[in-house]
């Protein structure tokens, strides 16, 4: 029986990693992503019934683990090193007149894409994806395997069979233009800083604790580089090929050049088609192709003799600066904005420009009139980078910032250690007002269905004016309004009275307090446990609870006293929002692992590890991610981590499966 269930696993798995490979490598689908859901679903539950056959490399684990880790760092076989970068063609051709008389014979050079995100070396150990490194320092770096193995487009296991026992490879973690753009929208959303280019956005994304998240954000990549004891080929070429066939990704943009003429011709192609490509590139990467010549050339102590890097121009245009106009954003935050004479730059017309905060405006001597340089590297938004200060003769006045709210005349603030100023007056601000109500009905606050649109429409039509007033709509207020009928309406007023069962560390978060995020919501309410308790606490009060600091506690602080605020709340209290952690949740609560501190590692047959970290909290422990000296009990269920497993039997943690667990509780 438990034979058939193996070789069930066993098909789907390499089903599964088969569709994987034609979606995430090729990009030609054959199945629709419900039948592949099924499937993966049915793996899941085979693995969860058959825990015997847990797989590290099973494409189930893609979807990443919610365990939180701190990273290990490695060691690299072979040095991560860089490339010289050229910015000419005069310096490529120095490189290639250089490369020719070291080695006194004929050569080929590849020319790749140079690929903009952050890189990682992945080995493989007999077909199989052991370790991935990310470059740290070029010596070590952090091992983070578990959320490379959440990239769909990178192999578990490789394809065919003529691979090296033993390889690595490297090449570029990216995240997609749109990827980025998206991922930037929903952070603005919930008031997360910005990421500047799809770089960082993948490089932060890759040392996520949480592997989960990592799946979440569709990070892709491409690879180039092999390196090994018994590679194929003695061609990088050649091997770049098998690397395709073994199942990776590896770019179509590359190309065996014989001579100089050939590569600037690759070079003024990508110059300009490479804005078509899903994702950012910023140069071009040359290569010697014989490895025996790379072996000849060497390397020097940074980078190899044997490459170089050439480096597009980031663009840049020349206009002039017709006025600055301050934006105040949804949190109150003034942003200087350059309106220029429209010019082109990177296939766009660009009218406008932002000059983030009052410290560059200051460095760049900003002037009205002045012609400026405008440029749009991996940002989305252009920026200005520089003034032409020589065509500098009939100029304005010199740029200021302004001292006042643009929308409504307070006195604009900056806090200490802080470059942006915002408004104070929350409540009275007209976009703040809006904002305020945004982020109210978002999602992850209280889920009420209404669009900014619609939003600004109450707004104007005079119906709402804070997020109280949400819930003294009534279906006549709304379905005489315009793109408005009696389902659509109907279905936003459900959405209303569904808001009053969301829980209070949501209702927390959707007021909008300033620093009061997610997570930082969760740890109030779950230790003060109301609003009430919260609205009364002082400063020492709030920063006893753990990781709530001055910042945050003087924040809260700051909300609470003032008057509309606690308004506010009465208002909604009386709707029936929920004002307090649940009752029920409160009465299980236990205080049996009071002041204990837990680590959870491995896989469990009993419960998932969410539900053993909600058992230790709920019972009064601590779930911490790493072992040291201060933990007391590390839970370890199968294929616990060795490196934990090592260091708690060093340290004298106390180690316990999930029975004894559920015995303390
Ligand atoms: S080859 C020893 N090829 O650029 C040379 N690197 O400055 C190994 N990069 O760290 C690198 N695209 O992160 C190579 N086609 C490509 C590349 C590429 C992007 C990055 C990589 C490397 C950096 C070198």
């Amino acid at each position: 029986m438990d034979s058939l269930a193996k070789q069930r696993i066993d098909a789907l798995r390499e089903e599964l990693e088969e569709h994987n490979y034609k979606y995430y490598v090729l990009s030609a689908p054959v199945i629709s992503d419900h039948d592949f859901d099924l499937k993966m679903k049915e793996l899941q539950d085979l693995e969860a019934r058959y825990p015997e056959y847990t797989d590290p490399n099973s494409p189930t684990q893609r979807v990443g683990s919610d365990i939180n880790k701190n990273f290990i760092q490695a060691e690299h076989r072979y040095p991560m090193l860089s490339l010289s970068n050229t910015y000419s063609e005069e310096e490529v051709t120095d490189f290639y007149n250089r490369t020719q008389k070291s080695l006194n014979e004929p050569f080929e050079l590849v020319c790749e894409l140079k690929y903009d995100g952050t890189s990682v070396s992945l080995i493989y150990e007999n077909g199989v994806l052991t370790q991935a490194i990310t470059r740290g320092d070029g010596t070590r770096g952090d091992v983070v395997t578990d959320n490379v193995k959440t990239i769909r487009s990178i192999p578990l296991k490789l394809r065919g069979k003529h691979y090296p026992e033993r390889f690595e490879i490297r090449g570029e973690i990216l995240m997609p233009w749109e990827v980025f753009e998206s991922l930037n929208k929903e952070r603005e959303q919930q008031e997360e800083p910005l990421f500047a280019n799809p770089r960082n956005a993948a490089s932060g994304t890759l040392k996520l604790q949480n592997a989960s998240v990592v799946a979440s954000r569709r990070l892709d990549s491409y690879f180039y580089y092999l390196l090994g004891e018994d590679l194929p080929a003695d061609e990088h070429y050649e091997n770049l090929q098998y690397a395709k066939s073994w199942g990776f990704k590896v770019s179509d943009a590359v190309r065996k050049c014989g001579t100089l003429d050939e590569v600037f011709e690759f070079i003024r192609y990508w110059d300009i088609e490479r804005r078509n490509l899903p994702v950012a590139t910023d140069g071009i990467v040359l290569k010697v192709n014989s490895l025996r010549q790379q072996r000849n050339l060497g390397f020097t102590a940074k980078s190899p003799r044997w490459a170089i890097s050439f480096k597009f121009q980031a663009e840049k245009a020349l206009t002039r600066l017709n006025s600055v106009s301050f934006q105040v954003g949804r949190t109150g935050t003034v942003t200087p904005v350059a309106n220029l004479e429209p010019v082109q730059l990177s296939g766009t017309l660009v009218k406008r420009a932002s000059l983030h905060n009052a410290d560059i405006i200051n460095s760049l001597d900003l002037h009205i009139g002045d012609m400026v340089y405008v440029e749009k590297g991996g940002e989305i938004i252009p920026k200005i980078t520089g003034v032409d200060k020589d065509a500098r003769f009939l100029t304005g006045e010199k740029v200021q910032f302004i001292k006042n709210c643009p929308e409504c005349g307070t006195p604009l603030v900056r806090e200490p250690g802080e470059a942006a100023f915002y408004c104070p007056d929350e409540n009275d601000c007209e976009p703040q007002i809006k904002g305020k109500i945004e982020h109210f009905v978002s999602r992850k606050a209280m889920d009420i269905h209404i669009g900014s649109e619609n939003i600004e429409h109450f707004y104007k039509a005079g119906l709402i004016k804070n997020v109280a007033d949400l819930y003294d709509l009534k279906a006549q207020d709304i379905v005489y309004l315009e793109r408005w009928g009696e389902k659509s309406a109907r279905n936003f007023l459900e959405s209303i009275r569904e808001s009053l069962k969301v829980p209070f560390e949501r209702v927390l978060f959707a007021l909008g307090i300033r620093y009061v995020g997610e997570t930082v919501a969760k740890r109030l309410a779950n230790s003060l446990h109301s609003i009430d308790c919260i609205m009364s606490a002082d400063i020492w009060k709030l920063t006893e609870v753990d990781e709530i600091g001055d910042r945050i506690a003087q924040s809260v602080i700051r909300y609470f006293s003032d008057e509309k605020n606690r308004l506010l709340i009465e208002r909604l209290r009386k709707t029936g929002v929920q004002m307090e952690i649940d009752r029920k949740i409160l009465s299980e609560k236990t205080t049996k692992l009071g002041g204990l501190t837990f680590v959870i590692s491995g896989t469990f047959s009993k419960h998932s590890r969410d539900e053993y970290k909600a058992m230790i909290e709920k019972n009064g422990g601590k779930n911490v991610a790493s072992v040291s000296s201060k933990t007391d009990y590390v839970l370890a269920g199968d294929n616990m981590g060795p490196a934990k497993l090592e260091k708690a039997q060093k340290l004298g943690v106390k180690i316990i499966d999930e029975d004894f667990f559920l015995e303390m509780i």
